[in-house]
């Protein structure tokens, strides 16, 4: 294996415990401008402590999404996710656990939404879960499974929250896993059929869909690492999973512009902004990483075709990819789209032998927290990708504060932090509508299980209270001063 290929393997992305710790030195991002960190975004930082206003109109939001909060997993017709399946095998999840109950969501809903509203958010970004909506391999839609999102959207709808609404966050129904899942070409048709009938429902209401959650992550932890669901380790499978995930967006975009719904409809990239540890690193190896960690996911999408130049990927990815690609889908694929979504937790910083730790470590252990990174993200997609309206739908962080659970200082200056890159990325031009923080509660963290919390707001697992941390009560108020004040 060459070491472009295993770099590439390696997945220099999240969820990968990163070790060595390099001194700062020169670091530019790649296809962001040479400036190094703490030059224009950090000056501007220091010259001030006024609020740092945001557009007006700005959606203030929080994310969720269905397996990590529902629980319920059998009510109203729902089957299997392939997630229900992962987890059943208790060796996957770090403390044996599983979302049989999560938060309770499915039946809590609109005690939730009571939370929602008195923290003034006004926007709302949860999951639909296919196997609800189609439980079967007959393809019956299963209406009392979409009487629960109608009444979610109502419900949020009566409380003056926008609902936006991921039509696919990892939980794959399990019959469709077994006709071969996203490896399967079909599965681009099976994802518009779903998609329809859930447009044709709550498609006079919805004001944003995304359609896939995080591509990049089901390719590298569920196809390349084996570490999430389907749990498979297959560079070439992988290859193919990628393609037909992206045809399956634009086959979705494609069945949301013929239903008339009223809203937005994007995708959710998970970014990762690549820096040099340090001068040795050769430009072309950032540059591979950079391929791996966005270009791959952006452009055919966004540019209309995939980056040409693979040869940094592992062959057996590039294969795959290769092997499922027809002519017809590059443009199905890059189908007009309203906004970028994004999630943006970490940058990758690349070493000549592998990923590099920088900067602080969440308790996740594969977070580093770097703001600009965030700032470096916007800026990059209004320059380098016709200037997109872009929405960040998740970004957060888990709480390690320790001994007072519900006073997470931490989350509060992480949001902080971030929230002030990305006004300054708007400042400098970037066309941001809104931000959701990840997430309004602590959850099923996928094979984290309940060790991470990244709630706002606090949950007892055993009595399913919920309590506001102080992070709640400061967002509510960077909401109402729409700024944040440094
Ligand atoms: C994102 C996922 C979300 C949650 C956060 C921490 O990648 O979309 O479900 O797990 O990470």
């Amino acid at each position: 294996m060459t070491r472009s290929s295993e770099l590439a393997q390696r997945g220099i992305g999240r969820r990968q415990l990163l070790g060595g710790c390099l001194a700062a030195s020169s670091m530019a991002a790649v296809g962001c401008t040479a400036r190094a960190p703490g030059t224009s975004m950090h000056s501007a930082e220091a010259s001030t402590t006024m609020p740092r206003p945001f557009p007006s109109g700005f959606a203030w939001g929080v994310a969720t999404s269905a397996f990590q909060i529902e629980g319920s997993l059998t009510s109203d017709g729902r089957t299997a996710s392939i997630w229900d399946t992962y987890t059943a095998d208790k060796a996957h999840v770090a403390d044996r656990s599983n979302a049989t109950v999560a938060c309770d969501h499915y039946r809590r809903w609109e005690a939730d939404l009571d939370l929602m509203k008195q923290l003034g958010l006004g926007s709302y970004r949860f999951s639909i879960a296919w196997p609800r909506i189609v439980p079967a391999n007959d393809r019956r839609i299963n209406s009392a499974g979409l009487a629960f999102y109608d009444r979610l959207v109502d419900g949020l709808v009566a409380r003056g929250i926008t609902p936006v609404a991921t039509l696919f966050h990892w939980d794959l129904p399990q019959y469709l896993q077994d006709a071969g899942g996203w490896e399967n070409r079909d599965s681009a048709g099976w994802f518009a059929d779903y998609a329809q009938a859930v447009f044709a429902k709550l498609g006079d209401r919805v004001g944003s869909w995304a359609t896939i959650n995080e591509t990049k992550i089901i390719v590298q932890m569920g196809y390349q690492q084996g570490t999430m669901a389907p749990g498979q380790r297959d560079a070439r499978v992988s290859g193919r999973v990628m393609h037909h995930l992206n045809l399956a967006h634009g086959r979705a975009v494609q069945a949301f512009r013929a239903s008339g719904a009223v809203g937005r409809i994007g995708p959710c990239f998970a970014v990762a902004p690549c820096y040099p540890a340090d001068a040795s690193v050769p430009p072309e190896v950032v540059d591979g990483i950079d391929l791996q960690e966005n270009r791959l996911y952006l452009d055919p999408l966004l540019r209309g075709g995939y980056p040409t130049k693979l040869d940094r990927l592992d062959p057996g990815f590039v294969a795959g990819l290769n092997s499922a690609v027809r002519p017809e889908d590059a443009a199905v694929i890059a189908g007009k789209v309203d906004f970028v979504g994004l999630t943006y937790y970490s940058p990758a910083i690349v070493g000549s032998t592998g990923p590099v730790q920088r900067y602080p470590v969440a308790s996740n252990h594969w977070q580093q927290i770097f703001p600009q990174g965030l700032y470096d993200v916007l800026t990059r997609l209004h320059r380098e990708y016709d200037d997109p309206s872009i929405v960040v739908l998740e970004n957060g962080v888990p709480d390690d504060s320790g001994e007072d659970p519900v006073n997470d200082q931490r989350r509060i200056e992480f949001l902080r932090s971030h929230l002030v890159a990305a006004q300054q990325a708007v400042a400098d031009g970037a066309r941001l509508t809104g931000y959701h923080a990840w997430s309004l509660l602590d959850n099923f963290e996928w094979a984290q299980g309940y060790t991470q919390r990244y709630g706002l707001v606090r949950v007892d697992f055993d009595t399913q209270s919920r309590t506001r941390k102080a992070s709640a009560a400061w967002y509510a108020k960077v909401i109402a001063a729409n700024a944040v004040t440094v």
